[in-house]
């Protein structure tokens, strides 16, 4: 079976940037307690004229006009998001139509941080097994529609951004080497929305308690987001036969700068080789990983032949892992 591989990769980043000293201004926080309890200076915040589908339009144009493709080549288009445009139809349809991609089949994908990884595992399967040729995986949020600008807890930690993928029939030595994903619905209550679902609809009194809105226990995920990050690390690395020392590059979800620093140790991966991107974006969610990749691959760092690990968790709570070769 013929491998896949990332032809290539495109971000969009909105362009205003809230920074601690303007979360300072919001709840009782302090850009010190930020910085050292999770890395992060300032995050963006998309422009009300936006959604989570304009921006991942723009972010797949770019990825497709790295990897020379046309909208009207792909065969298939998965977004991973936690912050679609509505609950209906999936804002993958709304990509599609965005990028005139006629011909294909497009459906959303919600595993939350790991989605992005999960995405490419579909699509590597896709490809592999000739049911499609060319894939546009999409990781996308607008994480601040679902905010509390009143719960310091959540709204300091994440940022809105989109970035995405175009695979197809591995161009050697590329290619996904080995992938994993992994879920455990039994911390389901560790992050969470409460409301506006089929369980709890919409209503005035769900809208005045914040039920529409991101809930974290933090301190929780913190301890499963370590185990699992290093596990499924070690598990991708095993199945390819490749060892920690063989990395080139490491790209961990960027949740916390201390989750990627205690993974980091306990995997034994030099810092030079570790990717970190949390200072500038935040915990941008689906969108953590593929916007990490593209600001590696248009700056350089990475290189053809260049050995990728990449690693991440998520509400669900999920997890998953893929090693690929550039
Ligand atoms: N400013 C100041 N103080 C704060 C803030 C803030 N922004 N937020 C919380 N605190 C306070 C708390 O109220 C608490 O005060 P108390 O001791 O008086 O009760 C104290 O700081 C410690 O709170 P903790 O929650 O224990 O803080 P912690 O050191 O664990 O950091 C954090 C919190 C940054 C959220 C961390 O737990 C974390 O990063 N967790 C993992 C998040 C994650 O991985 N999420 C999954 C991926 S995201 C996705 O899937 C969409």
């Amino acid at each position: 079976m013929t491998r896949s591989s990332i032809w290539g990769t495109g971000r969009s980043l909105p362009e205003r940037v809230i920074t601690n000293a303007d979360m300072e201004k919001l709840v009782d926080t302090s850009d010190e307690w930020i910085t050292t309890r999770t890395g992060i200076k300032e995050r963006r915040q998309a422009a009300p004229n936006q959604s989570t589908s304009t921006l991942s339009i723009d972010a797949s144009r770019r990825a497709l006009e790295m990897a020379g493709l046309h909208a009207k080549d792909l065969d298939l288009i998965i977004c991973s998001t936690i912050s679609p445009d509505q609950p209906l139809p999936s804002t993958a349809a709304f990509i599609q139509r965005g990028l005139g991609a006629s011909a294909c089949c497009s459906f959303d994908l919600a595993a939350a941080c790991s989605g992005f990884l999960f995405g490419l595992t579909v699509a590597d399967q896709f490809i592999k097994t000739g049911q499609a040729r060319h894939v546009l995986v999409v990781g996308t949020e607008l994480l601040s529609r679902y905010l509390d600008y009143n719960d310091r807890a959540t709204c300091v930690i994440f940022g809105d951004g989109s970035a995405a993928g175009v695979l197809g029939p591995a161009r050697e030595p590329a290619g996904i080497l080995a992938a994993e994903m992994h879920t455990e619905g039994a911390f389901a209550d560790h992050l969470f929305i409460p409301a506006g679902g089929a369980a709890r609809p919409a209503s005035c009194e769900t809208v005045r308690e914040g039920g529409h809105y991101i809930k974290m226990r933090g301190n929780e995920l913190f301890k499963v987001a370590v185990r699992s990050l290093e596990e499924v690390s070690r598990r991708v690395l095993e199945k390819a036969g490749v060892t920690t020392d063989q990395i080139d590059l490491f790209i961990p979800h960027q949740a916390n700068q201390r989750i990627t620093d205690a993974v980091r140790e306990r995997l034994d991966v030099p810092e030079e080789k570790v990717y970190s991107n949390i200072a500038r974006v935040g915990n941008t969610s689906s969108a953590s990983i593929p916007i990490c990749l593209d600001e590696c691959v248009r700056s350089g760092r990475v290189k053809k032949g260049d050995l990728i690990l990449m690693a991440a968790f998520g509400a669900g709570v999920t997890w998953g892992g893929v090693l690929m070769r550039w």
